[in-house]
């Protein structure tokens, strides 16, 4: 598999492992940071690179730098033009993940709002082999962080404590994967990944106010399935439908859409991913690597040239 090589840090391209910012900075001691995980694929035929809705992922992220009242945060088009040229700079010979981050870089105090930095960085990340089986979740007895004191719908990396802390408790207790719920005691999502639920052969998902993170695969998945004609509904979801569910899945960038086989040690329909997980399992693959002609409007294409 290729390994990264270049970082971009502040706009200089400098080899991988030679990033480096004080520990002391309020990015690493507050983890008063924001960031994007995006995909760039690489077409089977071609083996062109495109970059899968950069444009969502750049708006959320500075949705964040608002949010965080970060001063003077890098403008998109800079960011933009990083996320394209780290690719290029990497030369990946598969798939890409990629990050684009914006941290405080200086030492402070709570108020400190900048100087702020900035990376973009390319990393090999394999598909998860739990792609075509499934995977057990257990629901935590961790909860998912609320709007009103770390706000989930900005993808701040201080916002990940929850959800590491209920994946460790997981594998402790021999899951492959948490879902959290909301202070309220309604299904949000996984640690790192939306939810979705079939139940009479109607797709549901928590809502934006179940204090998920406002996934841009989530809007992809809603998407594709009301092109597929499949019913869709986003409304608060109870825990024990996730029992008497017929599918489950899990979705995001890094995971993809993954089926969950079962929870808390229940079988989710009959143990197996289901078949309306199956087809948006294909529909995504086809839209993300451009094997369809459809929503060339998600796709940037990168230069490598
Ligand atoms: C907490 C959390 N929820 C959901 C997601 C899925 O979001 P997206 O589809 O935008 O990658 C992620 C993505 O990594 C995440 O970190």
């Amino acid at each position: 598999m290729w390994q990264a090589r270049t970082i971009i840090h502040n706009g200089i391209a400098m080899p991988f492992h030679e990033a480096r910012i004080h520990p002391l900075a309020l990015g690493v001691a507050f983890g008063v940071a924001v960031f994007e995980g995006i995909r760039a694929y690489r077409h089977p035929a071609t083996g062109a690179f495109s970059v899968f809705r950069l444009e969502e992922h750049l708006a959320r992220l500075a949705q964040g730098m608002k949010v965080m009242r970060l001063a003077d945060p890098p403008a998109t088009d800079v960011l933009r033009a990083a996320v394209l040229e780290v690719i290029r700079l990497n030369a990946p010979d598969d798939d890409a993940y990629l990050r684009v981050q914006v941290q405080v870089e200086a030492m402070g105090t709570m108020a400190t709002t900048g100087p702020v930095g900035w990376i973009a960085a390319a990393l090999p990340r394999e598909r998860s082999a739990k792609f075509a089986t499934g995977l057990s979740a257990c629901v935590s007895s961790w909860t998912r962080i609320a709007d009103n004191a770390m706000p989930p719908r900005i993808k701040a990396s201080a916002n990940y404590h929850a959800g590491r802390l209920a994946t460790l408790q997981a594998k402790a207790d021999g899951y492959d994967s948490a879902i959290l719920l909301t202070q309220r005691g309604k299904v949000s999502e996984a640690a790192a990944a939306c939810l979705f639920l079939v139940r009479d052969g109607v797709l549901v998902t928590p809502d934006r106010t179940s204090d998920i993170l406002e996934s841009v695969t989530r809007a992809t998945v809603l998407t594709l399935a009301a092109e597929l004609g499949i019913p869709c509904e986003e409304r608060e979801v109870d825990r024990t439908e996730l029992y008497v569910a017929d599918e489950v899945f899990l979705c995001g960038t890094g995971q993809e859409l993954v089926a969950v086989t079962q929870v808390d040690r229940l079988p989710v329909g009959d143990g197996a991913p289901g078949p309306l997980t199956r087809r948006l399992q294909a529909a995504y693959e086809a839209v993300v690597r451009g094997l369809t002609e459809a929503h060339p409007e998600w796709r940037t294409p990168v230069p490598m040239g």
